[in-house]
């Protein structure tokens, strides 16, 4: 049994379904207040155990907590080596963030097409296509929780001495051959956005496979600093060094504590979400000439996201259009990154704008009702039939 969730400010939400929401329970909320009693807000060690938690729950890597999904993936070029004259390949379906952060090194970011209208994720042979002498490393998203094929990116990254990070912002509990995703590369960076399977409200988590590496970035995390408040708190250290140009990317422990009660209830939530993406596949999307994507999948999924693709761009929007006027929240992931005027000049990448003019994300969070889905399932249903 779940402890019952803490009552919600009454929100002006003009949404009767959300596409997203939190679960916060009486375990959280102790866990904060414990931390604001305690006197010691900034980084400490409350953050070790939730990184130990975190290590613990993938079952391998060097996990360091920071303020966001964004700050993970620049932390994880940073440490990497990433700088100016590199080019990274990226998928352009994917959030803005996993391009920016690497651009943010002054890395040269090539985008990359998705695989089919099956399968989201960047396709293997566009890593031949765009690999070139200056080419360091390739970024993989696994989309909605769905590994990306691992074994085919090991294979071309080894062949081009190609570093992995992996974005695993949708893929807290995703796994394939019983390794964690955001383990399989050099670098997994995680998000705890709220909309993500577990919140922090705003934080992040980066996970090393090399202990160097996550040396390096836990200074760059930190200015690049020798010690830590914490370290000169203890009396464990009076002064510090600066050996480098970092940032301030620390997350605190009243986020850190909230993140340590919320991986603790990670299976409940994504089993939950496990059930209803179950349910939306159930009521046969194909009959009203609709598609769901990843209709097999690598390994094991945490079901991030309920993505469906429409016949056409026209009717995706009619679709979106019915389910507003029905006050049932639905999103884009993603449009792609291409088409923005900041990361023009890519070409066509024909599969993703595909996806991005017809997939249509649905309501998925643990705490949706199985009777919600039904209604968005028939809301849709009958949006096609009429248009
Ligand atoms: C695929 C992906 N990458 C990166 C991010 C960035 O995470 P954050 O919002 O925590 O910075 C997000 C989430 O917003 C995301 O969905």
């Amino acid at each position: 049994m779940s402890e019952p969730d803490v009552a919600q400010p009454e929100a002006a939400s003009p949404w009767r379904i959300t596409l997203a929401d939190v679960s916060i329970g009486a375990a959280e909320r102790d866990a904060v207040l414990a931390v604001l009693d305690s006197g010691w807000l900034s980084m400490g060690p409350v953050t070790e155990r939730f990184e130990a938690a975190f290590e613990a729950a993938l079952g391998a890597g060097h996990a360091l907590a920071v303020t966001n999904g964004t700050a993970a993936l620049h932390l994880a070029a940073a440490a990497l080596g990433l700088g100016p004259g590199d080019e990274v390949i990226c998928p352009t379906l994917t959030f803005v963030a996993s391009a920016a952060a690497m651009r943010q090194t002054g890395a040269t970011v090539r985008l990359a097409d998705s695989t089919s209208l099956d399968d989201f994720s960047l396709a293997p042979a566009e890593i031949e296509r765009l690999v070139g002498p200056r080419t360091k490393a390739v970024v993989v998203v696994h989309y909605g929780g769905f590994p990306v094929d691992m074994d085919a990116i090991g294979v071309l990254a080894r062949e081009h001495g190609l570093l992995v990070i992996e974005d695993a912002a949708h893929a807290i509990g995703s796994s394939v051959g019983g390794q964690a995703c955001g383990t399989l590369g050099d670098a997994g960076c995680f998000s705890f956005f709220p909309n993500k399977n577990m919140t922090t409200g705003e934080g992040g988590m980066v996970v090393f496979k090399d202990p160097e590496a996550a040396e390096r970035a836990r200074r760059l995390r930190s200015h690049a600093m020798t010690t830590l408040t914490w370290d000169r708190h203890r009396g464990h250290a009076s002064s510090y060094d600066v050996v480098g140009v970092g940032f301030n990317y620390r997350i605190d422990e009243i986020r850190a504590a909230l993140g340590i009660e919320q991986l603790a209830r990670i299976g409940e939530f994504n089993t939950a979400r496990a059930r209803l993406a179950a349910r939306y596949r159930a009521f046969g999307f194909a009959e009203h000439g609709l598609q769901v994507p990843y209709s097999t999948w690598r390994g094991e999924s945490a079901f991030h996201l309920a993505p469906l693709v429409a016949g056409s761009r026209d009717q995706r929007d009619r679709l979106r259009n019915a389910l507003q006027q029905d006050r049932i929240q639905t999103s884009i992931h993603y449009p792609a990154i291409h088409r923005f005027s900041s990361y023009a000049g890519a070409g066509s990448l024909p599969v993703a704008e595909e996806i991005a003019d017809r997939v249509l994300t649905l309501p998925l969070h643990p705490g949706l009702a199985e009777s919600q889905v039904d209604e968005v399932c028939a809301a849709i249903a009958h949006a096609v039939e009429s248009s």
